[in-house]
């Protein structure tokens, strides 16, 4: 028993583990039901009182000795693990971020487009600094037009024949459309366009439009007034009607301004409308035949419409914004109004 007792009480000193479930092996080997010094304790048991004076204390002290080892073990691989373990708490809530949305011209513009490709029109894009060529002389501004002026047009090089500018209008689009794809044409153009103008509640020097055009055989006034009218229905409600005022584009003969009938007051008037039931929504008008030719195309064959229209007016109405540099300012608290409204 004596030497039973020491060469337990040398294990158990020498005793290390690396994870708490090494010291539970231990445990259950030294202390437990079946463990070696539980079983030294049954042998014990069954002694003479004089043996068990004897090795009383010993057995006790080993006993003791273990038990003790087993705890600081115990303690040691625990806060190993806790050392291990990541600073952070990943119980925690994560942080919630601000999802952006998009910009209201952009949401307008995607509708425009989207109704647009269900008639069957492609998208076309080009430069935004433009040469005078494609933004006035092939759409028939004359020399002296007003457009031509630098208090309305920002000129990037001049005294030069065909100077560079800043596009006025994406109508310079649809000549390179005419320039390069083959009839029948049937595209619209979105895009930034720039003028030189006062900003007001009402104008800004920059801008968005989506301009249209359609050329083939036979194309007449009553096809762009088919074309207005749909679009007007998928934009602004079934029950829209329009109705076309004459006005005056160098490039298009006969051309009109188009309104579309109130979708706040339903014609009754309002101060959105400013009593009329109307609101002004875009030019149009067919395709002035020099312009055609002005593009190589055979006007005796060919005809063809054009629009455009402004996407911040056209935002403006939708949400009946009153001030137009509210699309430009970038605050937070007009662009987060618009979150509802992000299609994914
Ligand atoms: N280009 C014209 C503008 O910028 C709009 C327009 C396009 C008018 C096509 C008629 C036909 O105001």
């Amino acid at each position: 028993m004596k030497e039973e007792i020491e060469q337990l009480l040398k294990q158990v000193q020498e005793l290390t583990a690396n994870s708490a479930k090494e010291v539970e092996e231990a445990r259950v080997r030294l202390l437990g039901k079946k463990g070696e010094i539980t079983k030294l304790f049954e042998e014990f048991r069954t002694y003479a009182p004089d043996l068990k004076r004897e090795f009383g204390k010993k057995i006790n002290e080993l006993k003791q000795a273990a038990t003790a080892k087993i705890e600081e073990l115990k303690q040691n691989t625990f806060s190993e693990a806790s050392s291990q373990a990541p600073k952070e708490d990943l119980t925690m809530p994560g942080t919630p971020f601000a999802l952006g949305s998009r910009h209201p011209v952009s949401i307008v513009r995607q509708e425009v487009v989207d109704i647009f490709r269900k008639f069957g029109y492609d998208v076309a894009e080009g430069p935004e600094i433009e040469d005078d060529y494609h933004v006035f002389e092939a759409l028939n501004f004359p020399p002296n037009h007003p457009a031509r002026d630098m208090q309305d047009t920002f000129f990037v090089s001049t005294g030069h024949p065909n100077p560079l500018l800043l596009r006025t209008h994406t109508s310079s689009v649809q000549v390179r459309a005419m320039e390069n794809m083959s009839l029948p044409i049937r595209v619209i153009c979105p895009g930034r366009v720039f003028r030189n103008e006062a900003i007001s509640a009402r104008a800004h020097c920059i801008f968005h439009q989506v301009e249209g055009l359609y050329i083939d055989e036979g194309v007449t006034f009553a096809d762009l007034k088919q074309a207005i009218l749909l679009f007007a229905r998928e934009m602004f409600g079934a029950d829209s009607q329009i109705r076309m005022r004459p006005s005056y584009f160098p490039f298009t003969e006969p051309s009109a301004e188009v309104d579309v009938s109130c979708n706040i007051c339903h014609g009754k008037g309002c101060n959105i409308c400013k009593g009329t039931g109307w609101l002004e929504i875009m030019g149009c008008g067919m395709v002035d035949p020099n312009v055609l030719e002005a593009s190589g195309i055979d006007s005796k064959k060919y005809s063809g419409f054009a629009f455009g229209m402004g996407l911040e007016r056209i935002a403006m109405l939708k949400w009946q914004v009153n001030d137009l540099r509210h699309y430009f300012e970038n605050d937070m608290r007009f662009l987060s109004e618009f979150k509802t409204a992000i299609e994914v």
